[in-house]
């Protein structure tokens, strides 16, 4: 007999899971997960920076995470304890465990907004090349029907309720069906995406799409339920089932990163803010940057300690499909296939540590973001950087220009036990000089033409300093990252921890990150992604096939404007932290949670 709602067979509900984590009564998910939710009063037409700071005036966040801690997304201890695969029952638990955990955390993010204007931010799009907040409430669950609902029984599906009707269940898939990644450059060139409205009127109201997110989690577990009941796996085998679930989970993943990239562009809502006038203090004090790691390699402090790397000379990326389909552990986007060898220089000086802000600002002091014709030699970075007329990376906020406080919301930090708190502007902000500096690759790239111009004159006249390929990359990150246990016995040395998985919802200094390869290479996996100079590329053109899933998924950004970053974020899902997960961007596109270090061939 069929039961009447989802929640009651599934503890995967979502109704149990946003109100549980939220925060009690304050979050505004709780008013929206009742459909007698006062839809307010929409703002007209597209709201400007300057409306922004009023919006969040006076709020403080809520800790989304207060008294739940941190839980392992895949059980990826039996795995190691047994050396075995994953049973398809056991994967299957794993990769809605991994999905739950995703909803879970994206409501979190959501959550963190003020109940008091939650509609008129989720209308902001502080990212003009991409859709206002509520596009991506309403695209992940869409994403989500696009790919279950015809591989999934139909007579299984939950009966629609008010607020939702059928119609707006067509509408919704369509309408949110697919986000966008322009040309920084010249933004009027984009992949296929969904057109959306152009003003906050024609926007559904917010009680309607989380009334759709909601009904979409709902029938998505009941309807797995149901397979899962069924004794016939010819309708959805168990591998596909663990590859769909899978697919919807990595892709809740990545969004929660961006919407937090995208949250962080609105002013008051920030990542401890970069007080540009402790920099200069910094700077009026350098005898006390011997705080920075130094070795006898480098004793120049915007390059700090360096580290010779040796290789036999080849590296493997990606993995053979057959991998993927033997060991449900192993799921794998089509980028990532297959198991590829590439030639690397057989020894690498590579900085130790990222490049943090206090390194980056030398560059900035030393005029790099004046002496454009000296540093930025690659000649569309140089006309990125003089059209967009910046001064320092788009991170920092010079909240003091004037030198006096700013009034508003302080912005927020988490301490190392998890616990959000406050951090008032103008307060001393040393550990964030030691944060590596999140920049583009533009940016990247101008850095290493300074270095290289600087120590040329003094110390390495033969050196130039680069960012390292996708594969000298992979091959420095040797033990750094969750999963390197499972290819080979390495050094014991390594460390695959590191500030990623929503640990510190922020940066922590890079010289406190756990995280080392095992050739002492610090802090590549987590803490911010890392740029290479690699063009996204598929690791084998000939060998290539889009997921069947998610066919766009990598096809639509093999247009050698996107570059690989490798590692993870601090907002980076534990599920997408291997070794294989490739990301990529445009070197032009700086919100992102990226940083970078240089490598060397020595002459
Ligand atoms: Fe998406």
């Amino acid at each position: 007999m069929r039961p009447k709602a989802a929640e009651e067979l599934f503890c995967y509900s979502v109704r149990c899971v946003s109100l549980g984590t939220a925060s009690g009564g304050h979050s505004w998910l709780s008013m929206l997960n009742s459909t007698a939710a006062v839809h307010e009063p929409l703002l007209d037409g597209t709201l400007d920076a300057t409306t922004r700071p009023a919006l969040l005036r006076g709020w403080r966040p809520l800790n989304p995470f207060s008294g739940v801690g941190r839980l392992p997304v895949v059980d990826s201890e039996h795995a190691l304890e047994t050396g075995k695969l994953f049973s398809e029952r056991r994967a299957i638990e794993a990769a809605l465990a991994s999905l739950t955990e995703a909803w879970k955390q994206v409501d979190a993010v959501f959550g963190t907004l003020p109940a008091t204007s939650v509609t008129q931010i989720l209308l902001l799009k502080p990212i003009d090349l991409r859709h206002p907040f509520l596009f991506y409430m309403g695209h992940l669950p869409a994403f989500a029907w696009n790919r279950y609902n015809s591989r999934l029984l139909p007579e299984d599906a939950l009966p629609i309720q008010p607020p939702l009707t059928l119609e707006m269940l067509s509408t919704f898939a369509k309408l949110f069906e697919r986000g966008m990644d322009p040309d920084v450059d010249d933004p009027t060139r984009c992949h296929w995406h969904s057109q959306v409205p152009s003003t906050a009127e024609e926007w559904p109201p917010v009680f309607q799409v989380a009334a759709y997110r909601d009904y979409i989690r709902q029938d998505l577990s009941y309807r797995l339920r149901r397979w899962s009941e069924s004794v016939d796996d010819q309708v959805l085998p168990p591998s596909s089932c663990y590859t769909l679930l899978m697919t919807i989970a990595e892709h809740e993943w990545m969004h929660t990163e961006t919407l937090l990239y995208m949250l962080h562009q609105l002013n008051g809502y920030c990542m401890r803010p970069f007080w540009i006038s402790e920099y200069r203090q910094q700077m009026q004090s350098l005898a006390s940057a011997d705080a920075l790691p130094v070795d006898q390699n480098s004793s120049y402090p915007p390059l700090g300690a360096t580290q010779r790397v040796e290789s036999d000379g080849i590296v493997s990326l990606g993995r053979n499909p057959h991998e993927v389909i033997e060991s449900y552990l192993r799921f794998a986007w089509d980028n990532e296939l297959p198991r590829v060898q590439r030639k690397i220089p057989r020894s690498l000086l590579v900085q130790r540590y990222p490049v943090t802000n206090l390194q980056y600002w030398y560059f900035v002091q030393a005029g790099g973001y004046r002496e454009l014709d000296r540093y930025w030699l690659n000649e569309s970075d140089r006309q990125w950087c003089a059209r967009s007329g910046r001064q320092w990376p788009q991170f920092w906020r010079a909240l003091n220009r004037s030198g006096q406080q700013q009034s508003g919301p302080a912005c927020y930090v988490v301490h190392p036990d998890g616990r959000l708190g406050e951090h008032a502007l103008g307060e001393p902000a040393c550990v964030e000089n030691h944060w590596p500096v999140y920049v583009t690759l533009a940016e990247a790239r101008a850095f290493a033409n300074w270095v290289s111009g600087a120590l040329g004159n003094q110390r390495h006249p033969a050196a130039t300093w680069r960012l390292p390929t996708e594969a000298e990359w992979q091959h420095l990150a040797e033990g750094a990252y969750p999963d390197s246990a499972l290819d080979s016995d390495e050094s014991s040395e390594s460390s695959a921890d590191g500030n990623y998985g929503f640990r510190h919802w922020g940066p922590i200094s890079t010289y406190e990150s756990p995280n080392c390869s095992r050739w002492g290479v610090c802090d590549l996996v987590g803490n911010g992604w890392e740029w290479t100079e690699s063009l996204f590329e598929p690791l084998d053109r000939e060998r290539f096939q889009p997921s069947p899933l998610y066919p766009e998924y990598s096809a639509d950004f093999f247009d050698d404007k996107h570059f690989v970053l490798k590692g993870a974020s601090w907002a980076t899902g534990t599920p997408l932290v291997r070794s294989t997960f490739r990301n990529w961007y445009q070197a032009h596109y700086p919100y992102v949670f990226a940083k970078f270090r240089l490598v060397c061939e020595e002459a």
